[in-house]
């Protein structure tokens, strides 16, 4: 039996990587999924290849316009929302004293106020109509502490799962289940991009990083977006419907708490 069918899912960042991943798997367990994001013309290609049960919301999650438009667009072809998955963020990485303001100001409002008016719009929805939902979050074991180098994402991690904590005690009493996932190291292009930024940093060859952080994994290998996929289908099904205000390691055993 397919365990989300019926479901209709907005997935944000959902063009590639991980988010990519959810949405296919999403729709491979029944449901209708809105790939959301601001790449749209990846989203649009990822969506042609998802097939009939995919659309597209061309969607930035910093600005409101836009989440309003996707939210109401999403609502309007597939008749509601019941499963939004915050998924969409960036990466930076800096010594404390090199931060720019500027930097710090477009990684917060991508990974933190993103999350937290994209669940507003999407939670203002399901309360109206009734019958609850599900909200995910997509966290990092980079929040669940510092990194010498990457104090700015980390910290936005962090703040997604305070958020996933409050807006889950918030939420429940209108049957919305908000609930997070802390990914460890998962390869794809964001982590191209983490390996060619510590590159410069710390001035190993290219690839380097990603071996020695694939090799820390008590697992044995960094993970793939298919290993991120079970939990949040999970999150999203009856079977997790007593789960609040939780974030779920994945990560091949880097965390424990
Ligand atoms: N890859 C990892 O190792 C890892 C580890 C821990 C947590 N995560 C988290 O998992 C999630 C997905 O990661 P990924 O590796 O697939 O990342 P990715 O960089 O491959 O994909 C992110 C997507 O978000 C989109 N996006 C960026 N800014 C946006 C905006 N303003 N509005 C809408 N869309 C926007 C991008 O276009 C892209 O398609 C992120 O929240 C990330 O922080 C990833």
């Amino acid at each position: 039996m397919r365990r989300l069918e019926g479901k209709r899912a907005l997935i944000t960042g959902a063009a590639r990587g991980i988010g990519r991943a959810f949405a296919e798997t999403y729709i491979r367990e029944g449901a209708r999924v809105c790939v959301g994001d601001i790449d749209v013309a990846r989203a649009r290609r990822t969506a042609d290849e998802l097939g009939p049960m995919a659309r597209v919301a061309e969607l930035d999650v910093t600005r409101q316009d836009s989440i309003d438009a996707a939210v109401s667009d999403t609502v309007e072809a597939f008749g509601g929302i019941d499963i939004l998955i915050n998924n969409a963020a960036v990466f930076t990485a800096a010594p404390i004293v090199d931060i720019e303001r500027a930097d710090y100001e477009r990684v917060f409002d991508v990974n933190v106020s993103g999350t937290l008016f994209m669940t507003r719009a999407v939670a203002r929805h399901m309360i109206g109509r009734g019958g609850g939902g599900r909200i995910i979050n997509m966290a990092s074991q980079a929040g669940r502490r510092g990194e010498a180098l990457v104090a700015v994402y980390c910290a936005t991690k962090a703040a997604v799962i305070s958020l996933t904590q409050s807006a889950g005690l918030n939420l429940i009493r209108h049957g919305i289940n908000v609930n997070a996932i802390a990914p460890g190291v998962v390869d794809g292009e964001h982590w191209d991009g983490v390996d060619a930024r510590f590159a410069e940093l710390e001035g190993k060859a290219p690839g380097r990083k990603k071996k020695e952080v694939g090799e820390a994994v008590p697992f044995g290998r960094m993970g793939r977006p298919g290993d991120l996929t079970g939990m949040a289908v999970f999150l999203a099904s009856d079977e997790a419907s007593y789960i609040v205000a939780q974030c779920y390691n994945v990560d091949g055993g880097q965390w424990m708490n």
